[in-house]
């Protein structure tokens, strides 16, 4: 929780304070473990681009219209579309955001439970210090089949994030974080600049950068626009609750700008550390991996053990990494949720701790067949159950919160309304008729498009 300033509600001090918070959402396994998954799977550079453009087109526009609404009403998403549009069906979709966060919770914990579990590994010197491809892979898929560990990771992750949450200590992990995420971003430089100087990194950039036209498709969009809403933590409602702590004086045009880019900076930075260790590894061409790997969910998994162990004191550098990204994947979980709690508690005075740890539970429990999808359980893991969860609530409901939010505020709160509120802060919004337009037309109209293209494409 931000500390507080002006209003009751407590603001955040500053805007660097903001941005800190919102990035602490923002970035994590969306950048580091999700992204570089849907550049294995969809083609490589053809997917990168599609990411970029969406971000800077459809990202960006929810982005900024998600911190407007959270700034002008200073309530959490429920309440907000409440009280702009009271006794209307919008308030749905504030509801929506506050089931998916149940939901994202639940599988992005079995993540962080395994980016716990290899922070473990890490410390106890799991990993040799030359491992193999084969050997990084197969442990990878022991410890992600064993029922018990990956249990026990998403339990711990669960109990954390409700820890934090019920005892309100938000700021304090905040405060850590602040310090925590740079050093976050050099090691990943450090990581990204060893990985380029690997003998096979060429074919990777080539893969990852390089752009084939043949691969462009209106499968890659729809998964590129996910990605951009899944990344940036936007369309259930998350930076609506972040921006109902900005203060009014505070820019939300460069805040929004500045959240983006960082993201975006560390994802494309993760993909630079993956694909040229795995090519310099796997010894492919672009062309033969696509047509022969199988990219597999636990790739970033797959891939750091081997970077790591070709850093000198690589094993400093391994159990560094792991601290850090279950840091970045614990200031995601807590603000998912976030979301569901403020329901509870600002809707149905349900007391702090009662909310989170109900909501807890709910996602533990929720939890537990995604964490057995890969490889613990047979038939969950050949039904896909967690990529499907993610499917649908990472990809496809975020995607139609982040509709709803554009036309909700284009269409029943007005456009000028918004602008009002915008402009407290930024008096020059150069790219204000592109937002406009965005919020309007492009925005909507893609994610429309988008959707019906894949029910067309999956019957
Ligand atoms: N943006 C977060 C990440 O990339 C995930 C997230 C999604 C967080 C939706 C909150 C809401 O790790």
């Amino acid at each position: 929780m931000p500390n507080d300033q002006s209003s009751e509600r407590g603001n955040w001090g500053s805007k660097v304070a903001f941005i800190f918070a919102a990035s602490g959402s923002a970035i994590g396994l969306g950048s580091i473990w999700r992204f570089p998954l849907f550049v294995g799977l969809n083609g490589g550079a053809a997917f990168v681009f599609t990411y970029l453009v969406a971000v800077f087109f459809i990202g960006f526009t929810v982005m900024l219209a998600e911190l407007t609404i959270g700034r002008h009403t200073q309530k959490s998403p429920v309440p907000a579309f409440k009280q702009i549009k009271p006794g209307t069906p919008w308030v749905l979709v504030g509801y929506m955001g506050v089931i998916c966060g149940v939901f994202i919770l639940s599988y992005y914990s079995v993540i962080a439970g395994w980016a716990a579990g290899y922070f473990y590994k890490t410390i106890t010197g799991a990993f040799p210090s030359q491992i193999s491809w084969e050997d990084s892979a197969s442990l990878f898929a022991q410890f992600a089949a064993d029922p018990l560990q990956v249990l026990i990771c998403l339990a711990a992750i669960i109990a954390l994030t409700t820890y934090v949450i019920s005892k309100g200590v938000k700021s304090g992990i905040e405060r850590w974080s602040k310090i925590l995420m740079p050093v976050l971003f050099v090691l990943i430089i450090i990581l990204a600049a060893r990985a380029l100087t690997l003998p096979g990194a060429k074919n990777g950039l080539l893969f990852y950068l390089k752009p084939d036209f043949s691969d462009f498709s209106p499968t890659i969009l729809f998964f590129a626009v996910g990605q951009a809403f899944f990344s940036l933590s936007l369309g259930m409602g998350t930076m609506m609750t972040y921006g109902s702590y900005i203060p009014k004086r505070e820019n939300l045009v460069s805040s929004a700008a500045w959240v983006c880019f960082s993201t975006v900076l560390i994802a494309i930075l993760a993909g630079i550390i993956i694909f040229p260790t795995l090519f310099d590894t796997l010894q492919l061409t672009p062309e033969q991996f696509k047509q022969e790997f199988e990219v597999d969910t636990g790739l970033m998994f797959q891939v750091f053990p081997i970077i790591i162990s070709k850093m000198p004191g690589g094993h400093i550098f391994g159990i560094l990494f792991f601290a850090l990204l279950l840091i970045a994947a614990l200031t995601s979980t807590i603000s998912m949720l976030e979301v569901p709690t403020a329901y509870l508690v600002d809707e149905r005075r349900w007391s702090r701790r009662k909310a989170s740890l109900a909501i807890g539970i709910m996602s533990f429990v929720l939890g537990v067949p995604s964490a057995l999808s890969a490889g613990g359980v047979s038939f969950l893991t050949q039904f896909n159950y967690m990529r499907k969860m993610d499917l649908l609530f990472g990809n496809i409901l975020l995607a139609v919160g982040g509709l709803f939010i554009c036309l909700f505020l284009a269409y029943a709160w007005k456009i000028r309304n918004a602008l009002d509120e915008i402009s407290l802060g930024c008096k020059t919004f150069r790219l204000r008729p592109v937002w406009v337009f965005n919020v309007r037309f492009l925005a909507p109209l893609a994610v429309i498009l988008i959707l019906i293209f894949i029910r067309v494409l999956t019957g």
